[in-house]
């Protein structure tokens, strides 16, 4: 196989390369295109970006080339919000909510994530990598090439750990990158329920430390939420997390205003997620702190719900705004980055561009990952895709179709879609 790779004949090439920081404000519609422009990779890494002629002169003999056919090539998408490893599925809830009952009254009476915890306690290491392959292909065919991916429906040490190592062995097995997250505050399980206290204090005491010493987590995340954890519990598992030296997610005011924004920021946790629920004041509290707001439209939209995040104020406010899926069997049972931009657009006024800069770049360094991934630059992972469309916008507009027509992690082919379906 030839080490190196160039891409031709792009209609567009949307670099996101700019300055090294997540993008705010006036930056997040500057997407850096080169309109009819070539990439060169050499192994894993991007070599040069820019203007046919320039890249043509790079060709060598052991070089293959892609001719792009006048379509879009742009990076991979970053999901930087994703719960993969799970078993089961709760299409039977979905019916539930179709016909009235809310996330809420499924979850008092047993169902929601304990009803995925269950499932998944019975399951094997071996299930949980077979199904989350399945998953991850989805994934990629969806044009996404790395994933933060959360632990949370074991909630015991060993089942949790079970979780990050089916994680761990899907990051080093396939071609998808995985940024593992420890979420063993993710619910208190049904025999905690009355010894709330001992399951917070076997988080901290038992879970944390195994999970640091086994170096199967580079985050932590807690569901702060009314009648899941509290903003107190959830400040003292987060805590001892930084302790440890591990960065901070918070799920925080999903379901109602619960505080979880201010603790993110007086956490200076990396970002608060969800935020359908959170005011001005703490949209104030995330940029005085610099915490990145993770916004999961499609969530809202599987819930039957109309409370998007306040995007428009979030981006007037100067924050470093991200958008990813929230991938998981209740509320959000969707791989598709194309589906959430589209959201995006329709249902929270966020600009074309401003979608794809959310998903790329600021996803990226929302991961500790900006230097890495995210952009087409000099250096950088060669993890990109070339979309079947001429122009970026249809990307969002085109809603529904799934556009990635070869997708590339480190240089390498991890799928590519019959060419059938591409454009004439
Ligand atoms: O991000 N809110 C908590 N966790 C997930 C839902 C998980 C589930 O329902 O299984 C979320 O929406
Ligand atoms: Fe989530």
């Amino acid at each position: 196989m030839p080490e190196n790779l160039a891409i031709l004949n792009c209609s567009q090439v949307v670099t996101l390369a700019g300055a090294k920081r997540a993008r705010t404000g006036g930056d997040l519609r500057q997407l850096s295109i080169i309109e009819d422009g070539a990439m060169f990779v050499r192994g894993d890494r991007i070599e040069a970006v820019g203007r046919r002629r320039e890249i043509e002169s790079l060709i060598t003999g052991d070089c293959e080339v892609v001719d792009a056919r006048q379509r879009v090539v742009m990076p991979g998408f970053v999901d930087a919000h994703t719960h993969p490893v799970f078993a089961g599925i709760r299409a039977n809830e979905f019916e539930q909510r179709s016909s009235g009952a809310t996330y809420r009254e499924i979850a008092a009476r047993g169902g929601g994530i304990r009803s995925t915890v269950r499932a998944t306690r019975n399951a094997s290491l071996n299930d949980l990598v077979k199904t989350g392959q399945r998953y991850g292909r989805w994934f990629l065919r969806c044009g996404t090439t790395t994933i933060e991916a959360k632990s949370g429906y074991g909630l015991t040490i060993e089942d949790e750990l079970k979780i990050l190592r089916a994680i761990k062995q899907l990051n080093e097995e396939t071609p998808l990158r995985y940024v593992p997250t420890f979420l063993g505050a993710h619910d208190i399980p049904s025999e905690y329920k009355s010894r709330r206290a001992t399951y917070i204090s076997l988080v901290i005491n038992e879970m944390l430390p195994r999970v640091v010493e086994e170096k199967l987590a580079e985050y932590c995340d807690v569901f702060c939420e009314t009648d899941v954890f509290t903003t107190d519990e959830s400040w003292e598992i987060l805590s001892a997390a930084r302790c440890h030296g591990l960065g901070l997610r918070v799920h925080a005011d999903q379901l109602t205003l619960s505080g979880g924004a201010k603790l993110a920021a007086e956490l200076n946790a990396a970002t608060a997620d969800h935020l359908e629920h959170t005011d001005a004041t703490g949209i104030t509290a995330l940029k005085m702190a610099k915490v990145q707001p993770v916004l999961l439209p499609g969530s809202v939209y599987a819930l039957g719900s109309r409370q998007y995040p306040p995007a428009r104020e979030m981006i007037d406010a100067g924050l470093a705004i991200v958008l990813a899926t929230d991938f998981n069997p209740g509320s959000s049972p969707t791989p598709s980055m194309p589906m959430v931009l589209s959201l995006a657009c329709t249902q929270m006024k966020m600009t074309p561009a401003e979608t794809i800069t959310a998903a790329t770049i600021n996803a990226a360094y929302s991961l500790g990952r900006g230097d890495e991934i995210g952009s087409l630059e000099r250096g950088k992972r060669a993890d990109f895709v070339i979309h079947n469309c001429e122009d970026y916008r249809e990307l969002a507009y085109f809603f529904g179709v799934e556009h990635a027509s070869l997708v590339y992690t480190s240089g390498q082919l991890a799928f590519s879609r019959n060419v059938s379906e591409a454009r004439p």
